[in-house]
C-alpha cells in the first residue's frame, strides 16, 4: 500500500470512517451532563450544580484530582441496572458511528458499592448492554475490573471478591484513579491472585505518575498492556524495552491536554512514541469530560502533530486492534477490513 500517496487533506475523512478498536475508555467517564440530570431527576438526587451548562462550565480541570472529584461526584446519579445500561448503550451507539468494531471497557466497582449500589447492578446493566451492542450494533465489547488505586489492597481483594460470581462478564482487571503516592506495588497481591485466575491485566502508568510506575506495572504487576503510559519517554533504556516487547499503551490525548499532563496538543508526544517502535493507541478515556469521543480524539491530535500522516493512521488503528484481548482469529478478521479500507483510499486493491 502507498500510504504516502493519500493527500493530506482526505486524512480528517479517513481518520472518521477508517474501523478502529477502543481500548482505554472509563464507562463512567461517557456520562454526559443530559444523562446525569436525566438520571439525578428519574432517581430523586439533587445536583450541586442548578443546570446542564453551569455543571459543564464546571469541568475546567487543572490536574487529575480536580477531574476525579467531579467524576466521582457524577457517577452518583447511577443507582438502577437501567441507568447502567443506559449508559453503557449510549456510549456503544457513540462508539458504533465513530467506526469503532471492538471496545474493551472500563468500569470502577467501588466507585458504586461504596454507595450501597450492589455489584450485580453494576454488571447487570453493563453486561446487557454489551451484549446487546454485539447484536444490535455489530459492535464487539467486553469490561475490564478497574480497582481504585486510593482506596487500600485489602479493599481491591474485597471488590474481586464480590465480582468473581460474576468472572464470565469481565475479561480482566485494571487499577485507575489518583496515580502519584499509590505505586502499583501497593496491588501486588491482588493483580497476582487476578492472574492466577486467568484475568488479562492492566494499569494506568506514567500519567501523572513516573516512569517508575510504567516498569513496575510491567516487572511487580505483570500488566499486559500500560494505559496512559505517556511519561515512558522520561527515560531511554524502558522506551527501548517498551518498543522491543512491543508492550502496547493506551494513550489519551485529549485527556492528557485536558489534565495538563501536556500544555496543549502541539506538545503532545504520540508522534514521537510511534517514532520510536512504540505500540501506541489513540483511546477516549472519559469523553463526557475531556470535550470528546474516539474520532475526536484523531482529529484533535493529527490536527495538532504535522508528523501524524496516512502512515500514522494505520499505523495506530492496526495497533489498536493487535493490543486487543481477543482471539488472533478476529484480530486478523479485523486488520484485513483495515487494509481492504486503506487501499480503496489509496485506490488499489486490497
Ligand atoms: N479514572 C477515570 N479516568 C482516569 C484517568 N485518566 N486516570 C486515572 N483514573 C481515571
Ligand atoms: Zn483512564
Amino acid at each position: 500500500m502507498n500510504l504516502e500517496s493519500i493527500p493530506r487533506r482526505e486524512l480528517p475523512s479517513i481518520l472518521n470512517r477508517m474501523p478502529k478498536a477502543e481500548l482505554h475508555i472509563h464507562i463512567e467517564g461517557s456520562l454526559e451532563p443530559e444523562l446525569i440530570f436525566e438520571m439525578a431527576q428519574r432517581n430523586g438526587i439533587k445536583l450541586d450544580y442548578p443546570s446542564i451548562e453551569e455543571l459543564r462550565a464546571a469541568y475546567a480541570f487543572t490536574d487529575l484530582q480536580s477531574f476525579l472529584d467531579i467524576y466521582y461526584a457524577g457517577a452518583g446519579v447511577l443507582q438502577t441496572e437501567e441507568d447502567f445500561f443506559d449508559m453503557a448503550w449510549s456510549y456503544l451507539n457513540r462508539a458504533k458511528a465513530d467506526h469503532v468494531l471492538h471496545a474493551e471497557i472500563f468500569f470502577d466497582p467501588q466507585t458504586h458499592t461504596s454507595r450501597g449500589i450492589p455489584f450485580a447492578t453494576v454488571i447487570g446493566g453493563l453486561d446487557r448492554a454489551v451484549r446487546r451492542g454485539r447484536e444490535e450494533l455489530g459492535v464487539s465489547a467486553s469490561l475490564i475490573l478497574c480497582f481504585l488505586r486510593h482506596l487500600s489492597e485489602e479493599e481491591a481483594f474485597a471488590a474481586l471478591e464480590e465480582a468473581l460470581p460474576y468472572r464470565d462478564r469481565f475479561i480482566g482487571v485494571g487499577l485507575d484513579s489518583g496515580e502519584r503516592g499509590n505505586p502499583p506495588e501497593k496491588f501486588a497481591r491482588v493483580f497476582a491472585r487476578c492472574r492466577e485466575l486467568g484475568l488479562h491485566l492492566v494499569a494506568h502508568a506514567g500519567e501523572e505518575g513516573p516512569a517508575d510506575y510504567i516498569r513496575d506495572a510491567l516487572d511487580i504487576l505483570k500488566a499486559e498492556r500500560i494505559d496512559h503510559g505517556v511519561r515512558c519517554l522520561e527515560d531511554a533504556d524502558l522506551v527501548a524495552r517498551l518498543a522491543r516487547e512491543r508492550v502496547p499503551l493506551t494513550v489519551c490525548p485529549l485527556s492528557n491536554v485536558k489534565l495538563a499532563v501536556f500544555h496543549e496538543m502541539h506538545d503532545h508526544n504520540l508522534g514521537r512514541l510511534l517514532q520510536a517502535g512504540i505500540a501506541a493507541t489513540v483511546n477516549s478515556d472519559d469523553p463526557a469530560y475531556f470535550g470528546g469521543y474516539l474520532n475526536d480524539n484523531y482529529a484533535a491530535t493529527f490536527a495538532a502533530l504535522p508528523e501524524l500522516g496516512a502512515r500514522e493512521a494505520y499505523q495506530l488503528a492496526r495497533n489498536s486492534f493487535e493490543a486487543s484481548f481477543v482471539a488472533e482469529e478476529e484480530k486478523k478478521g479485523w486488520v484485513a477490513a483495515l487494509d481492504e479500507f486503506f487501499a480503496a483510499a489509496c485506490g488499489e486493491k486490497a
